[in-house]
């Protein structure tokens, strides 16, 4: 078996690639490890910028987005028990960004996959890349107890952090920039309604929390807690009453309901230079992570595989390989970006071990800055509305 693109990983960031190439007459074959169910039921990002947004509209993805999507044209900062707002929309010019899960995305892409007659080999775990730096590398994976192979013209490892794409590359040629918290989320699914119709983000004593949503039944609400905990440790009384604490402010009321999910998350940034070798480019959550603050992974996710499809298109329709060529420079030079925003917000907004009173004071003079002085805010809006893309 043989294809012009072999994609690893059915994510955002692999399913948006193949549709794009699937529109510029490319062929490509995408292999994932795990169900379709399971894909599409992991719960995961939910704010899209809005250049996301744009591309999916674009691409002929946008249709259920447009109707469903929930717009928010504005953040809630809470620090000292009051709320202050961030008028994103008027402070970037006009930019908003959009409520829409990752998990409906990654349905839209694999509906609109299979209703083209695309090939995504779900349950089909690859064990390797060999010949990375020849002319024609091969994807080799297990499927039903036996292995099988793909051979490729170019090979996009979209397999997230613990894919096998990234270790693919030879020793010595990837650098690695980390940072590791010393906190994780604790993610909570709810059966209530938000009650707020904007993102909460709050500063507290008692560590941070996040009230987002999936509908407007639906809240998606996180909590700051140790890396060791334990979910099973966290009961529905102890969460509400974590959530009413932190979440609190003048004239708010949390909503509760029964809670259907609960998970914990570490946090990391994390980036690879370069995010291509050989035959090979690397996209999305398997070339970088960003802590969750900012919301940023799937929308780094869809720049980098702008750039990616273009490039292929370049090669594949006019035989130029200049863009591909260029594609970790130009994917780099906004993921850095990207990471100084979601590192920054992270480290304004949690409680770290040991940390001292000038700390705390320097976060809240942070969260002063960026909700009070709209020069602070312009900056704070245009990174959460989305830098622009380069291609
Ligand atoms: P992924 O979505 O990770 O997709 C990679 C795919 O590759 C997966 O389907 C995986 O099963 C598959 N795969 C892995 N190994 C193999 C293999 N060997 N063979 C075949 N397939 C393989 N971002 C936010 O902005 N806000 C959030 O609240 C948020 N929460 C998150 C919670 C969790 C638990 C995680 C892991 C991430 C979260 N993120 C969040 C980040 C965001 O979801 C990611 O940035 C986004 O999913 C990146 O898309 P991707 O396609 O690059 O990678
Ligand atoms: C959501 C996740 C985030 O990390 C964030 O910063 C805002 C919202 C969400 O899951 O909706």
């Amino acid at each position: 078996v043989r294809t012009q693109v072999g994609i690893v990983g059915a994510g955002p960031a692999g399913l948006l690639l193949s549709h794009l190439l699937y529109r510029a007459g490319i062929e490509s074959v995408v292999i994932e490890a795990r169900s379709r169910d399971h894909v599409e039921q992991r719960q995961r990002a939910g704010v899209l910028e809005q250049g996301t947004v744009e591309t999916l509209i674009a691409a002929g993805v946008g249709e259920r987005l447009q109707r469903e999507g929930m717009v928010h044209e504005g953040i809630d900062f809470r620090f000292d028990g009051t709320a202050h707002r961030i008028d994103v929309k008027w402070l970037s010019g006009g930019r908003v960004v959009t409520v829409y899960a990752q998990t409906e995305i990654v349905r839209d892409l694999i509906a609109a996959r299979v209703g083209d007659g695309g090939v995504i080999l779900f349950a089909s775990e690859v064990i390797c890349i060999d010949d990375i730096d020849g002319d024609t590398p091969v994807i080799r994976f297990r499927h039903d107890g036996s292995e099988h192979t793909l051979a490729c013209e170019y090979v996009a490892g979209c397999d997230g952090f613990r894919g096998v794409c990234r270790d693919a590359i030879p020793e010595g040629v990837l650098t690695t920039y980390r940072r590791d918290y010393p906190f994780a989320w604790l993610g909570i699914l709810a059966e209530a309604p938000p009650g707020s119709h904007e993102v909460i983000y709050a500063y507290h004593d008692n560590g941070f929390a996040l009230q987002s949503m999936r509908s407007p039944r639906v809240s998606r609400l996180y909590l700051q807690c140790p890396l060791d905990d334990d979910a099973v440790d966290w009961s529905d009384d102890r969460i509400w009453s974590e959530l009413h604490a932190r979440l609190a402010a003048d004239g708010f009321a949390l909503r509760e309901g029964p809670i259907t999910q609960k998970a914990i998350t570490g946090m990391r940034s994390f980036v690879v230079e370069p995010m291509q070798y050989g035959r090979m480019f690397l996209a999305g959550d398997a070339a970088h992570i960003v802590p969750p603050t900012g919301a940023k992974g799937l929308n780094a996710a869809v720049g980098d595989v702008r750039v990616l499809a273009a490039g292929f298109e370049e090669f594949y329709r006019r035989g130029k390989s200049d863009l591909l060529a260029r594609y970790s420079d130009i994917a780099l030079r906004r993921i850095w970006k990207v990471e100084r925003f979601a590192a920054s917000l992270c480290t304004m907004l949690h409680r770290f071990d040991g940390d001292d009173a000038f700390t705390r004071r320097m976060q809240l003079a942070d969260l002063a800055m960026i909700t009070s002085d709209p020069l602070a805010g312009m900056i704070y809006a245009n990174n959460y509305a989305g830098l622009p893309f380069e291609v």
